[in-house]
């Protein structure tokens, strides 16, 4: 007998550019933890808590704002926008448009490295921002997101 699960939140996690490499990229950074990995660990977080959550990574900016803009039947986003972090108002736009609580996250901390990763566009539209941990900001930022659909901050 087959027996449907009935999630109660639907989450998105976009991933920007260049993520799809990492486990080889700037390990000292970023860590040596592949996308597949993080992915895999999130849909654990996510079935354990009955949540439905799936992933999309792109290199492409436009991609992510279309993807972002299709996504209303999404309760909440976990966005790393890598390098657009610093530059992407058009994504910014894009957020302020869909107006769904978001967690921004980054495995690095941006506040301790070049200055030109102090600027986000997005730190101040977000529900929270997760840096610095490594995979682990994935991890965190959806226990955040989740508290926060439930209701408990
Ligand atoms: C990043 C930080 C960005 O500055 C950088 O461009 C990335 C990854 C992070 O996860 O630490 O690509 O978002």
């Amino acid at each position: 007998m087959s027996e449907k699960v009935k999630h109660i939140y639907r989450v998105k996690t976009i991933h920007g550019p260049n993520l799809n490499l990492l486990g080889t990229r700037e390990t000292q950074i970023y860590g040596s933890e592949t996308l597949t990995t993080i992915n895999q660990k999130l849909t654990v977080l996510a079935q354990k808590e009955n949540v439905f959550i799936d992933f999309f990574q792109s290199n492409h900016e436009g991609e992510l704002i279309d993807v972002l803009q299709n996504a209303h039947d999404y309760h909440g986003f976990l966005f790393n926008p890598a390098a657009y972090t610093h530059t992407s108002i058009a994504l910014r736009d894009t957020l302020l448009a869909m107006n769904k609580p978001f967690v921004e996250i980054h495995l690095s901390d941006i506040n301790q490295r070049e200055d030109f990763r102090k600027k986000s566009y997005f730190s101040d539209i977000a529900l929270a921002i997760e840096f610095g941990k490594g995979a682990q900001s994935y991890y965190d930022g959806f226990t955040r997101l989740i508290n926060h659909l439930k209701g408990d901050k």
